[in-house]
């Protein structure tokens, strides 16, 4: 008797399963035990097909999971939902683990009677082994990424404090050479501002170190800004110019004086750096309006908003996207910290506001910081 179509079919579809060896494919009965046996899983299992028909499928689990059941619960779920999936270890004939992807089907026949389970396992051992590898050298970069950018820090605090020292010291000589009143109490001004800087300097360093809290109370901002005016104008080079544009009458913003002004010198310096020495930098400070999500994470209302814009070299789009990360800086050793903007960051958190950067390479850039305005005015200063 010739055998039917169908039987062709299944008979192929049989050796189909039965040769593939990527994959390990066998039928289970309704209680676990292991009905056929393909070739994949005669690989990487190491049974034959003799040794392995007829015995229990929890022989592949390891003997914690095997004492915790799981064999079983892989079951339950599979009948109950109609499919189980997952990764762990399994046990192969010499006792070694591999790492398997598993996944189960409940076979059922018309009438809704369970057949048995199709289990199809893979071995992705490898594919654990290079994720792990490539999480270690993940790890061991950072590691040599914070130790590179202490170093930077290191550098960049020196600098810092050098550059202050070198105000002082030319401020002295200036004073035993000057005769003319407004140059000497000029010069008392600027020396005493370097000595302010270089204390703000290490507090700001204090405050990274164990995060002190801000002393936040309601302040005009341009008031804040006029009184440390000449600084901001110091902190540029003969050939570049601070140009400020500052709105008046505006809402009482809630900051930290003191922290506020450092973020704007660190917001100046930066602009500076961007410029090479020449060209103007624009402080501007305004009250606006804001929708919910104009500004990410900014609840709708009203913010007194500072822009300091430059026209310096800009930033790239990866260079824009980590600025504010702590220690991150394009700047050589001895020049930059890296921990300008992500103060400037913390600092805007902190007090409910946002930091916003616009930026195109060769054009320049525009970091905006919005202060929640409050509502009340000021009593007169
Ligand atoms: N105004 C700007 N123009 C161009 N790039 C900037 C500007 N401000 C910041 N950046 C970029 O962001 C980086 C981080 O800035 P910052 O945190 O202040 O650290 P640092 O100035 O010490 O490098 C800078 O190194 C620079 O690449
Ligand atoms: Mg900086």
């Amino acid at each position: 008797m010739q055998p039917s179509v169908d039987a062709i079919e299944a008979e192929r579809f049989r050796q189909f399963i039965m040769g593939v060896t990527d994959y390990a494919i066998y039928m289970l009965s309704p209680q676990g035990v292991v009905i056929t046996w393909n070739a994949g899983a005669q690989r990487f299992k190491g049974y034959h097909p003799d040794e392995i028909i007829g015995q229990h499928f929890s022989i592949f689990y390891t003997d914690e999971d095997r004492a915790d059941g799981r064999p079983a619960k892989a079951l339950a779920v599979a009948r109950a939902s109609g499919k189980f999936e997952d990764e762990g270890w399994r046990v192969r004939k010499d006792g070694s683990r591999f790492w398997a992807n598993v996944v189960i089907d409940p076979i059922v026949n018309p009438e809704g009677e369970l057949l048995g389970f199709a289990k199809v396992t893979r071995d992705i051992t490898e594919r654990r082994v290079a994720a792990e590898q490539l999480e270690r050298a993940r790890e061991q970069l950072f590691q040599s990424q914070q130790l590179e950018a202490l170093g930077k820090l290191t550098g960049g605090i020196a600098h810092d404090f050098n550059n202050l020292l070198s105000v002082i010291m030319n401020g002295l000589e200036l004073l035993r050479m000057a005769r003319d009143p407004a140059i000497v109490s000029r010069s008392i001004d600027t020396m005493s501002r370097a000595a302010q800087r270089g204390a703000a300097l290490t507090q700001q360093l204090l405050a990274f170190a164990r995060q002190q809290p801000l002393l936040l109370a309601p302040h005009d901002a341009a008031q804040v800004i006029r009184s440390f005016e000449t600084v901001l104008h110091r902190a540029l080079p003969d050939a570049m110019r601070l140009h400020l544009r500052l709105d008046d009458g505006l809402p009482p913003a809630l900051l930290d004086p003191t922290q506020f002004e450092s973020a704007l010198l660190n917001l100046v310096v930066n602009a500076r750096d961007a410029m090479d020495g020449r060209g103007d930098v624009h402080l501007g400070l305004l009250a606006v309006t804001l929708a919910d999500g104009e500004v990410a994470r900014l609840p709708a209302g009203r913010y007194v908003r500072i822009d300091v814009c430059d026209g310096g070299m800009g930033m790239t789009p990866d260079t824009m996207a980590r600025a504010i990360e702590p220690f991150f800086t394009t700047k050589e050793v001895g020049k930059g910290t890296g921990l300008g903007l992500s103060q400037v960051y913390g600092l805007m958190q902190q007090c409910d506001g946002a930091l916003t950067l616009a930026s195109r390479v060769g054009e320049g850039t525009t970091v905006s910081l919005y202060f929640p305005a409050l509502a009340a005015s000021l009593p007169p200063a």
